[in-house]
């Protein structure tokens, strides 16, 4: 039988957070649901010695949005060496944080400016770590969609996409935190991959709306010129099950 464990989930509260601390529940885990708003604060520090006490694995799965890249960095950068520190000090054994596929390659983007900063963070920290990076959710297609929308037509970059549903993003995160630290990285992405315009056009069309779809070479990546396989994994990846049809049907 599989011992229970103590996991803290920073940013438990959220949507890839709340499935993360449910399935841990569900397997018989104590799961913290942290943030914020009750009291656990990753970049204040506040709450973090009491939430850690006893925890075997912490998964940082929390969020802010700004357009401000020193904003963003300075959030993920600090709130992660707050969180690798704290971790040390309770004797935590492992830190899972949740990044993005090729944020490296896409850093002109301020927001995977940041995530490289909390990146850096955890893996400069000391503490045993598995930084995992996912595709884009398909939770996130209306974003992309408000994104991308002009003049009466969505145009998109013409490069590959795979998205992953937000239960695969959290089993998946779950399954790396009672396992071993890699003390490196791990790319997660959905089952299909194919061109960015497809998988919009498919999201509209569930949503009856005819607005065109449109390819442009040009277009970029919330600021960062992309290529191809700018958006999916260059090597090995753990799969999700979950299908756009299968996401959208539920
Ligand atoms: N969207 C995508 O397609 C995509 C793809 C790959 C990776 N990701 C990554 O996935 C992660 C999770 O995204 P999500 O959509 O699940 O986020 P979300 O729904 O916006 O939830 C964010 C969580 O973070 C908590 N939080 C914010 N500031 C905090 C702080 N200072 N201390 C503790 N908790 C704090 C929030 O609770 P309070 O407000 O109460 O603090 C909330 O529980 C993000 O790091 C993102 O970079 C996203």
């Amino acid at each position: 039988m599989t011992k229970m464990k103590k996991v803290v989930v920073i940013g438990g509260t959220g949507l890839i957070g709340s499935k993360a601390v449910k399935l841990l529940q569900d397997a018989g885990h104590e799961a913290v649901a942290a943030s914020s708003s009750n009291g656990i604060n990753a970049y204040t520090g506040e709450g973090l010695a009491d939430a850690l006490a006893g925890a075997d694995a912490v998964i940082d799965v929390s969020n802010m949005m700004s357009f401000d890249k020193a904003v963003i960095a300075d959030f993920f950068g600090t709130s992660s060496r707050n969180l690798t520190s704290a971790e040390r000090a309770a004797g935590v054994r492992h830190h899972v944080v949740l990044s993005i596929v090729n944020a490296d390659q896409l850093s002109a983007n301020p927001y995977m400016a940041g995530k490289l900063a909390q990146e850096e963070a955890v893996a400069t920290s000391g503490q045993a770590f598995t930084i995992v990076r996912a595709t884009q959710f398909h939770e996130f297609t209306e974003t992309l969609v408000d994104a991308y929308s002009a003049d009466g037509a969505v145009k998109v970059p013409d490069i590959d996409f795979q998205p992953i549903a937000a239960n695969d993003v959290a089993a998946a995160l779950v399954e790396a935190a009672l396992g071993e630290p890699k003390n490196g990285f791990v790319d997660l992405a959905g089952p299909e991959r194919g061109p960015f315009g497809s998988f919009i056009r498919t999201y509209l069309d569930a949503k009856s709306d005819v607005r065109p779809v449109n390819a442009d070479a040009a277009v970029e990546y919330f600021g960062a010129p992309v290529v191809a396989g700018s958006l999916v994994p260059g090597g090995d990846y753990i799969k999700g099950a979950i299908t756009v049809a299968e996401w959208l049907k539920a």
